[in-house]
């Protein structure tokens, strides 16, 4: 109750506020692309309810017949994309226009003003830190080495999970657990100390990037921030975060450099390319401190709950899940199962695409033009933020056959790629912002899939039936099932760990 008189003073105010924009607001001649009809000063904030913004907003698209919708949230002019043809044109013809970031007040506070890779503004800074993205951090080599990082994680998973036998597994304590350890290991090494401190902040920290931040759609209305008490808890997750960080730097300068390039962390590589990259700009402290951040949020959370969504979509599946097992047994023949198997197992991946198509969506990291510019005959004023629904090109019926149901065959006779080249299925996003983490977040979802589907057969707890498996979403920075998935491993009793 002690936040009432603050809710009834911002109510109060944006009464006020309202009545009086209606009179001064300039009307401007130029044509937005189309929307549902906004109320003054909260624009289309109201219409945004429910608990999957990626549904909200293909809900909203097809009631006003707007694969290109603008809307205005808050004072935050948007526009959201809804179909593979305009997502194409957009991140094709338009992409040099939209490669912006928005500044927004987690940019600012946790990500050294932008100093990382994901917020950073496109520019020389940017485009530097990319090519040492592609080239030295993302790798295929980079990430190939990181393998044997990957098979002792899940080493360490599947003898937890054979504990566990016979009895309900929450599935996503196990591999938000497993996939935190592989990307923090890749990232700052064995050495750091903090490291659950680090994720238990970090999984604050995406929790916090995913709620509704009403004071950051009124960018001009500071005290806002202030009001919500949003500022001064972004501040303090800044300082335990930065103190971690700064302890993991120290940590690498002090250790005698090794020579051997397969035994570096991304840390490593950041502070050698600092030192010896002939580079066109110096790469500071915190634009270390930003990058090991993008690597830990943007590769953590994502590749578990893709994980996750696969093995909720086989408990409903029990067919594809034999097909799947079937085809890792014949393809392991009871060895341990090792990273280069999974070249030789084309159903699984196409599990790991279809799960991506239905469950991938990743809306939290818009873009935003600088200048004003023309879409389709459309106005789009400068800073207006462009959201990519890429769930809801996943499953436009014009280019999907059942579009709403999970069938990973698919993909059996095509070669639409995910990787950014097709517009009806873009997880990984397309154009010049495209994840450049793809590779590895692969890695791990495949080898742990196969890992978790290899070793152990699955049962539902208490006689539930696959039909009851639960498919409704919350979110959080992607899509994740709202009610976790318990399942009841049951080891392979010939392929038990020695
Ligand atoms: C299943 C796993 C993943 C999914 C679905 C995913 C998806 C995405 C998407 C949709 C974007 C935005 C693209 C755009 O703006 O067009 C993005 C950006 C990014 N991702 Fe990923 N990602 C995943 C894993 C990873 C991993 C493992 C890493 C690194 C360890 C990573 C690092 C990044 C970075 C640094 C960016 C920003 C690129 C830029 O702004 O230039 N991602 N990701």
């Amino acid at each position: 109750m002690e936040s009432l008189p603050i809710f009834s003073l911002i109510a109060y105010l944006l009464v006020i506020l309202t009545t009086f924009w209606a009179f001064i607001k300039p009307k401007s001649s130029k044509k937005l692309p189309p929307g549902p009809p906004k109320l003054p000063i909260i624009g289309n904030i109201h219409q945004l309810k429910g608990a999957s913004p990626h549904r909200v907003l293909r809900s909203l698209a097809r009631k006003y017949g707007a694969p290109f919708m603008h809307l205005q949230i808050g004072q935050v002019s948007t526009v959201v994309v809804s179909n593979p043809r305009l997502a194409q044109e957009i991140l094709t013809t338009y992409d040099h226009i939209f490669s912006d970031r928005p500044v927004t007040t987690a940019s600012q506070i946790l990500f050294y003003k932008g100093q990382d890779i994901v917020w950073a503004p496109r520019g020389k800074y940017w485009r530097q830190m990319r090519k040492i993205c592609t080239l030295e951090l993302l790798s295929p080599k980079r990430v190939q080495t990181y393998s044997y990082i990957r098979e002792e994680e899940l080493i360490r998973m599947r003898m937890s999970l054979e504990l566990s036998t016979g009895r309900p597994v929450i599935i996503r304590e196990m591999v938000v657990e497993m996939v935190n350890n592989v990307i923090c290991r890749a990232t700052v090494g064995d050495i750091c100390k903090d490291r659950k401190i680090l994720i238990e902040v970090l999984y604050d920290i995406v929790k916090a990037l995913s709620a509704f931040n009403l004071a950051s759609y009124f960018p001009t209305m500071q005290f806002l921030k202030v009001i919500l008490g949003k500022k001064s808890k972004w501040l303090k997750r800044q300082k335990q975060l930065d103190t971690i960080l700064e302890d993991i730097l120290k940590e690498h300068q002090n250790r005698p450099s090794s020579n051997n390039d397969d035994q570096e962390d991304l840390v490593d590589v950041l502070l050698r390319v600092q030192k010896t990259g002939h580079l066109d700009l110096p790469i500071t402290k915190d634009n270390i401190k930003g990058v090991i951040l993008d690597m830990l949020i943007a590769g953590t959370s994502t590749s578990a709950m893709v994980l996750e969504w696969a093995m909720c979509e086989l408990m409903r599946n029990p067919e594809m899940m034999k097909k799947v097992q079937a085809e890792l047994r014949d393809t392991v023949k009871g060895n341990t199962i090792v990273e280069v198997d999974i070249q030789n197992m084309p159903y699984l991946k196409l599990v790991v695409k279809e799960t991506l198509r239905l469950h991938g969506s990743l809306l939290l990291v818009p873009r935003e033009n600088k200048v004003d510019c023309q879409v389709d005959g459309y106005h789009i004023p400068a800073k207006t933020r462009l959201l990519i629904n890429s769930w809801a090109c996943g499953t436009d019926p014009e280019y999907w056959e059942n579009p709403e149901s999970f069938i990973p065959e698919r993909f059996e006779k095509s070669s639409i790629s995910y990787l950014g080249a097709d517009y009806q299925l873009i997880p990984f996003g397309a154009g010049r912002r495209v994840c450049p983490g793809a590779n590895f977040g692969l890695a791990i979802i495949e080898l742990a899939l196969a890992t978790l589907l290899y070793y152990f057969n699955w049962e539902l707890p208490n006689g539930l039936k696959p039909d009851d498996v639960d498919l409704t979403e919350a979110f959080m920075i992607s899509s994740l099932p709202k009610h976790p998935l318990q399942v009841v491993p049951v080891t392979m009793s010939s392929l038990l760990a020695d």
